[in-house]
């Protein structure tokens, strides 16, 4: 979960370093360090806390040099305090790690480490790695010896980037299973190393991904890869298309907000290449697939993690309704401890943001292990689960930030609105009229996400109206019942304020005896087929003395006279109404979080990419 960044070149590599884990402090920001080589010299600042803290350690006390690493943490081993903070230094001061993961045997290693007199100086399980680093590079002479000596010692998932005073002219990196990336990017005699491409895209846009069991001796003038036993290998450079800009605040308070306010162009963005509008038909050459193959398929399982989940709810009942093959939804942290009916004729699609989340990638590998066809929806080009799929829907939204998913929410459903299409029109579940009303369906809903955004003042302001409430139910049904769950998830993500979504229909079998006046119920009851019974949801509540907040279909005039608020959303075609009322439920967490004065775009506890079990 950890972000990492190093960098070799001519330049002080301090600032470059420190600007660059400003742009992963999304990933941990319980404590950031550097460490730099000056006069051939470790030199370590490090602190608990977010980067401005180190920014100040660093104004106080300055360091500058040629050759740098330097981490912003999320804690896993050990308290998020100066002592536990990265980079972790060897016992004689001459070499020097930032590591991403967990050393799953670290007990084990650290009493083998105490028995020869290793004393250890924080809490982490990194400490270890660093130490027997030191005693192989005793024996070997040699960092990239002792490194991958090392890892073949450690187990666990990692990303780490390690210094020496001895070997001035050189990093070494090195990644093992699925602890997030390790990208490798190269300069003009210089060259970057980061666990995410934030980091170093305003700097370059040729990337290397290292793959698991991989390891990179990287200097000034470029870098070699080879395996964990020393074995070469010739590794594949991208050029990477990203836009440094989106990757910053611009005008608005939060990138949350920002990401809230760019669903109406990234709605539009990941529909980019896949419509063929001669004829009304989606086109998804990433897939590979052919009409015979596509007709071949029994069950497809979709496989996620928090908000890509919902949006895996979401896109379950599109493509049943569109292909009938039955789709299951699976939690990702679930899905390869309870032995799913997995075989060659069934689709894995995992759906991820960051494409490194350690769950969704253990499901993807459980998915092949038992050799379904393996398909990924991601967002972070070059991630994981991108390279490791068959096929692979881009979201193409550009960097989300924010820590609260929102357009990395929108976007999938879309994608599996097309992935639906695409399969109907391949399997022939589908004529040519439906597809193409189908398609001029998705095609409005640019234009209704920004008639929907247009409301942000009524939910600011109803916002401000429950800002103060202690907890909070949300209740959907049908296509929109994952929007209830979305829609508390992200309200207790960034508010901390308890929120439960719920199936309209289990409100009978026990919730509803939560409802008094303190209990707010928020109902999303747009005009679809579920209409009416969601009306009686309302009357219920109602009738308990609860208080309603309805998310409804612009220029209904009965749901006004019954509830206490209403978040308005445009007409819609009822497969893509999910993606409209997400956005005021997005938006009212937003302005509540705000209003509380809380951070946004980092919650407590939270990091950007979960990369551990
Ligand atoms: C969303 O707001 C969350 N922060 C979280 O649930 C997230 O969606 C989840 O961790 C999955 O991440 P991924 O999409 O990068 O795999």
């Amino acid at each position: 979960m950890c972000g990492i960044v190093a960098y070799i070149g001519e330049q002080n590599a301090t600032p470059i370093i420190v600007n660059g884990l400003k742009k992963l402090e999304y990933r941990g920001y319980d404590s950031a360090g550097v460490a730099v080589l000056q006069d051939n010299r470790i030199e370590v600042r490090r602190d608990a806390g977010k980067i401005a803290r180190l920014e100040a350690l660093i104004a106080a006390q300055p360091v500058r040099g040629m050759v740098g690493i330097g981490h912003t943490r999320w804690a896993t081993h050990g308290a998020p305090n100066q002592q536990n903070a990265h980079p972790h230094l060897s016992s004689n001061g001459e070499i020097v790690i930032v590591h991403n993961g967990i050393v799953e045997n670290y007990l084990s290693l650290r009493d083998e480490l105490l028995a020869e007199g290793a004393v250890f100086h924080s809490e982490t399980d990194t400490e270890t790695i660093v130490y027997l680093i030191e005693r192989y590079y005793a024996v070997s002479q040699n960092l990239s010896k002792a490194v991958q000596l090392t890892m073949k010692r450690v187990k666990g998932a990692h990303g780490l980037v390690v210094m020496s005073s001895r070997e001035p002219d050189r990093l070494v990196t090195a990644r093992l299973g699925n602890a997030g990336g390790v990208a490798i990017g190269r300069g003009a005699g210089e060259m970057f190393i980061a666990s995410d491409l934030p980091a170093i895209v305003e700097h370059t846009r040729e990337i290397t991904f290292l793959e698991s069991g991989q390891l990179a001796v990287v200097s000034r003038a470029g870098f070699e890869v080879q395996t964990l036993d020393g074995a070469k290998i010739q590794p594949k450079t991208q050029h990477i298309p990203w836009d440094p800009v989106s990757a910053e605040k611009g005008s608005y308070r939060h990138f949350m907000q920002k990401e809230i306010h760019e669903q109406v162009r990234s709605l539009s963005d990941t529909m980019i290449g896949r419509i063929d509008f001669d004829d009304y038909r989606v086109v998804l050459p990433d897939l590979n697939l052919s009409s015979e193959r596509a007709k071949q398929f029994r069950r497809i399982f979709i496989t996620a993690c928090g908000t890509a989940l919902h949006a895996g709810m979401v896109g379950k009942t599109i493509i049943e309704h569109l292909t009938r093959i039955p789709v299951e939804v699976m939690v990702a942290s679930e899905f390869r401890y309870i032995d799913p009916i997995v075989d060659a004729n069934t689709v894995v699609l995992a759906i991820s943001q960051s494409g490194e989340t350690a769950d969704t990638l253990a499901a993807m590998e459980e998915g092949r292990r038992k050799g379904a066809t393996l398909w990924s929806i991601v967002n972070a080009i070059g991630s994981q689960a991108m390279r490791s799929a068959d096929g692979t829907i881009a979201m193409q939204v550009g960097p989300e930030i924010g820590v609260a998913s929102t357009k990395a929410f929108t976007a999938p459903i879309v994608d599996l609105y097309m992935l639906a299409v695409y399969l109907a029109d391949l399997r022939g579940s589908i004529t040519a009229e439906k597809r193409i009303d189908l398609i001029r369906d998705l095609l409005k809903v640019p234009t209704l996400a920004s008639k929907t955004l247009e409301h942000e003042g009524e939910v600011e302001r109803a916002a401000a109206r429950y800002k103060d409430i202690r907890s909070m139910l949300y209740l959907g049904r049908g296509i929109n019942m994952p929007i209830a769950y979305e829609g508390a998830l992200k309200l207790k993500e960034i508010s901390y304020i308890h929120a439960e979504g719920y199936p309209a229909g289990e409100m009978k079998h026990g919730p509803i005896a939560l409802v008094d006046k303190d209990l707010p119920v928020l109902v999303i009851a747009p005009k679809d087929a579920w209409y009416e019974k969601m009306i009686s949801q309302i009357e219920q509540a109602k009738a308990r003395g609860g208080q309603v907040i309805a998310v409804a279909t612009a220029g209904d005039t009965l749901i006004p006279d019954l509830v206490d608020e209403v978040l308005w959303v445009p007409e819609a075609p009822w497969l893509i109404s999910p993606i409209l009322t997400t956005i005021p439920l997005q938006l009212f967490a937003y302005h509540i979080a705000t209003q509380l004065g809380l951070d946004v775009d980092q919650p407590r506890n939270l990091a950007k990419s979960v990369t551990v079990e």
